[in-house]
């Protein structure tokens, strides 16, 4: 299966479901990335649902149970526009694979991380409308894709905790960077929770519940949930992933990259889970003894990866660049992938590495 509007250099790891990340320079760019160039993530087919056909079902524990289109949602409630970085808990998966291999896992490297501005509504407002009742704690999402990857194969779904679904930045969104959702990225209506893992960001919603219990979707209950090394993935195994991890990425120079030798730039991101922010980047070309920080570029909001630069002299030889952040509570990322390896090899937030050979 082939995606339109993709930049014809995406890392493809799947044709079908299509999933694919764009390669590292790409992401450098712009604080917004473009359509063209946004990581997607498929664990099925993408549907082709039609706009005047799409109604959105919100009931469970609420008073008045609602039946929302297109038109109807974009009449009833406010309209935002919100930018948020998306990213897959399996970013980076690469570098746990080269721990120890982890079979029937994409090898994603930092490209299932990108930036778009979002339009849409509040879910705040709608579950306001609907009134929700006293004894409810999650909100479940439910989309028509099936998963051949589920066990049992099952349409996607993922829950989020009742506090974060009615924060302000959870959207249900219908444009992105100022264009209606193309198919791959959810259209006609998704849910982008920004500062969590890009699983709870439902795409093709239909069907909202509020409810006691997190989703007893395939999705929630059983992947998308952190292992300790020896641990067997099963339903209520881990701990269900939420928040982002701390982490970045370095994204020019590429790995592998010839450089000649003097003064480089070095670009990259870094990401903060949930309401933290990122305090500082520092970079090493010495394994750590020793460490500049990076210059931070003004974020396009509070939940957006910050995008970094510095300035390095190399000197002839191989190299390693390393990078790593620091957030708002002071948090600091891991050091080493071998520290987070786990099975089903989620939430690589290990330092950020790049190999290049410098010449004279
Ligand atoms: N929603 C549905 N319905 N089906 C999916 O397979 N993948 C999730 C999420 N929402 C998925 C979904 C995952 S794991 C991620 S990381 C994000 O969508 C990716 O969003 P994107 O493809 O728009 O980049």
């Amino acid at each position: 299966m082939s995606v339109p509007g993709k930049r014809e250099d995406m890392i493809v790891h799947e044709q079908d479901p299509y999933n694919a990340e764009p390669p590292r320079g790409a992401l450098a760019q712009s604080a917004l990335t473009p359509v063209s160039s946004f990581y997607s993530r498929n664990h099925g087919p993408i549907p082709q649902i039609d706009p005047g056909a799409w109604s959105l079902h919100v009931g469970g524990l609420v008073d008045c149970p609602l039946e929302l289109t297109l038109p109807g949602l974009k009449a009833t409630y406010g309209q935002v526009t919100l930018a948020a970085t998306l990213q897959c808990a399996g970013n980076n998966r690469k570098g746990l694979i080269e721990v120890r291999d982890i079979p029937g896992e994409d090898p994603w490297g930092p490209g299932a991380t990108s930036t778009a501005a979002w339009t849409g509504v509040r879910l705040g407002d709608v579950l306001a409308t609907a009134g929700v009742q006293p004894q409810a704690a999650h909100v479940a999402f439910a989309a028509p894709d099936q998963s051949q990857l589920a066990e049992p194969p099952q349409s996607y779904g993922s829950s989020i905790p009742l506090v974060k679904a009615i924060a302000g930045e959870v959207l249900l969104a219908w444009a992105m960077n100022g264009e209606p959702l193309t198919a791959a990225h959810g259209a006609p209506v998704r849910v982008v929770v920004p500062g969590y893992i890009g699983a709870r960001s439902v795409k093709w919603i239909e069907r909202i519940t509020v409810q006691r219990e997190p989703s007893t979707n395939y999705f929630q209950q059983t992947a998308y949930r952190l292992l300790p090394p020896d641990g067997t993935p099963g339903p209520g195994a881990g701990i269900a992933l939420g928040a982002i991890g701390l982490n970045c990425a370095i994204l020019i120079p590429d790995d592998g990259q010839q450089l000649t030798a003097g003064r480089t730039t070095i670009k990259g991101y870094a990401l903060a889970g949930d309401d933290r922010s990122i305090a500082r980047v520092d970079v090493s070309t010495d394994d750590g003894a020793t460490w500049r920080q990076a210059d931070l570029v003004e974020a396009a909001s509070p939940w957006t990866w910050q995008l970094w630069s510095t300035q390095v002299d190399l000197t002839p030889g191989q190299v390693q660049l390393v990078a790593r952040a620091w957030d708002s509570t002071a948090a600091l990322q891991p050091a080493l992938a071998e520290h987070v390896w786990n099975p089903k090899g989620y939430v690589n937030n290990s330092w950020a590495r790049v190999n290049v050979t410098v010449g004279g």
